[in-house]
C-alpha cells in the first residue's frame, strides 16, 4: 500500500501527457466543476432548449445561447460574471480558454463557412 501511494503522484503526473489539450476541453466543457455546459449549450455549444412551459395559455421556452462564434473575451467575461439562469462557475482563465479552443476545434468547419458568408456580405 505503502509504495503504491508513493507512486500515485508519478502515475497523476504521467496521466495529464496522456490527454491532449483537446481532449482537456472537452473535459471542461462537459464537467467543469458544476453544472456542464453541454446541458444547455448543446454538444458543440450550439445552444438548446432547457425549459419549456406554458404561463397564461403562452408556451415559454428558454434556450443556452450558441456560444460558438463568442470570442474568448466574451467566454471569459460570461464566466466570471453572475447570471438568471446560468450558474456561476470558478474556472481559472487557463480553464476558460481550454474550453474555448476546445469549442473552436469542435466547430472548425463550421467557424470557416459562417466566415466565408459574413465575407460575401
Ligand atoms: C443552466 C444552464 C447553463 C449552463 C449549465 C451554462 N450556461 Fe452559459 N448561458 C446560459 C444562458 C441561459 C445564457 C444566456 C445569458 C444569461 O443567462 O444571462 C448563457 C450565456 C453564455 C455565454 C454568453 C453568450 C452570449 O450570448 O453572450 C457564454 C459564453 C456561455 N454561456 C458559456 C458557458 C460555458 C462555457 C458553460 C460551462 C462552463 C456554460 N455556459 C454553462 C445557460 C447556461
Amino acid at each position: 500500500m505503502k509504495r503504491l501511494l508513493l507512486l500515485l503522484p508519478l502515475l497523476l503526473s504521467a496521466n495529464e501527457d496522456f490527454i491532449s489539450h483537446y481532449e482537456y476541453g472537452e473535459m471542461l466543457y462537459n464537467n467543469p466543476r458544476g453544472v456542464s455546459c453541454a446541458q444547455c449549450h448543446g454538444a458543440n455549444g450550439e445552444g438548446k432548449v432547457i425549459v419549456k412551459y406554458r404561463e397564461a395559455k403562452e408556451t415559454k421556452v428558454i434556450k443556452g445561447s450558441d456560444i460558438r462564434q463568442k470570442s474568448l473575451a466574451q467566454m471569459v467575461h460570461t464566466l466570471n460574471s453572475f447570471h438568471e439562469i446560468m450558474p456561476r462557475y470558478y474556472l481559472t482563465d487557463e480553464e476558460v480558454k481550454t474550453i474555448y479552443d476546445y469549442l473552436q476545434k469542435k466547430n472548425e468547419k463550421y467557424l470557416s463557412a459562417s466566415q466565408e458568408t459574413a465575407d460575401e456580405k
